[in-house]
């Protein structure tokens, strides 16, 4: 027995140990090992087709790993529904976007909200006073959140009548309405221009001084190696590096599979 108090904070947000999923005969993840502590910034790069998104779908509950575990904030989460991960604090963006058309911009970021929220039943159906305040304030929090990432169209707006990356703001405040401790970006800049990256990465910034940790999937490596504090490489669904940007970048076998490929 030990007197030692137990820290107010975990000392990693995330732990993954030894993930693995398959498809047939394709081993999308094969063996994934990594962590994040709190406010970290940890990138997730590799060549198409690595086992990324899939990792990220096994961390979230969309796929049922074959193997391994998901430790979120010193809890075993493996093979949980995303619905009830989601509720634990994490929080998500799609590579394909996958925003509700037939709602406004602003019902979208409320979403968000309603995915952390117990709602009661009585006072939804009733329309109580304790609803119609709930409703009001989910409305100021939603704006809020769409503030907080630059959106500047119509909260009114339906998606598709969106650019590209107003659609791909309005996903990460929906992501952020649901108060994550850890928020996982699949490509949040695919599709954007080099000035709409560069406003991304203060975005990220900002997310993080929020005292949100962040797992990045992204293919630009000036963005990658600019804003993260560790980068984690797959390919072939297996994990060939795991260090700082400068550590990886000098790895023998990141500049074969990934780097150099690219530079070719
Ligand atoms: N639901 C699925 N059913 C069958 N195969 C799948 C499924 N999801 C992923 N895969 C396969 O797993 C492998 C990894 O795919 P994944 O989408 O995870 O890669 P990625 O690293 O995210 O690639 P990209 O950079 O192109 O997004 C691919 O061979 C893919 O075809
Ligand atoms: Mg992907």
């Amino acid at each position: 027995m030990t007197d030692t108090a137990f820290p107010t904070e975990p000392a990693v947000v995330l732990d993954v140990v030894d993930l693995a999923v398959a498809f047939g005969g394709v081993r999308a993840v094969d063996g994934l090992t990594f962590s994040v502590k709190p406010r970290e910034i940890v990138s997730v790069i590799g060549p198409n087709g690595a086992g990324k998104t899939s990792a990220f779908n096994c961390i979230t509950g969309f796929y049922k790993p074959n193997r391994g575990k998901v430790v979120f904030q010193n809890e075993d989460v493996t093979g949980l529904r995303p619905s009830r991960i989601a509720r634990k604090g994490m929080a998500r963006t799609f590579q394909n976007l996958r925003l509700f058309h037939d709602m406004s911009i602003l019902d979208n970021v409320r979403t968000g909200l309603h995915a952390r929220l117990q709602e009661n039943f009585i006072d939804t159906a009733l329309h109580t006073p304790r609803y119609r305040r709930a409703e009001r304030g989910s409305v100021d929090a939603a704006r809020g959140w769409l503030d907080f990432v630059g959106y500047s169209s119509s909260e009114e707006a339906f998606v598709s009548e969106l650019p590209y990356g107003e659609q791909r703001r309005v996903e990460i405040a929906r992501a952020l309405a649901a108060d994550p401790t850890l928020l996982l970006l699949d490509e949040p800049g695919a599709g954007l221009n080099r000035g709409e990256k560069q406003t991304l990465a203060q975005l990220i910034r900002s997310i993080q001084n929020l005292g949100i940790a962040i797992v990045l999937i992204e293919h630009d490596m000036g963005l990658v190696m600019d804003i993260s504090e560790r980068v984690v490489v797959m390919n072939y669904g297996k994990e060939i590096a795991d260090g700082t940007p400068a550590q990886v970048k000098a790895d023998p076998a990141v500049i074969e599979a990934y780097l150099g490929a690219e530079e070719s």
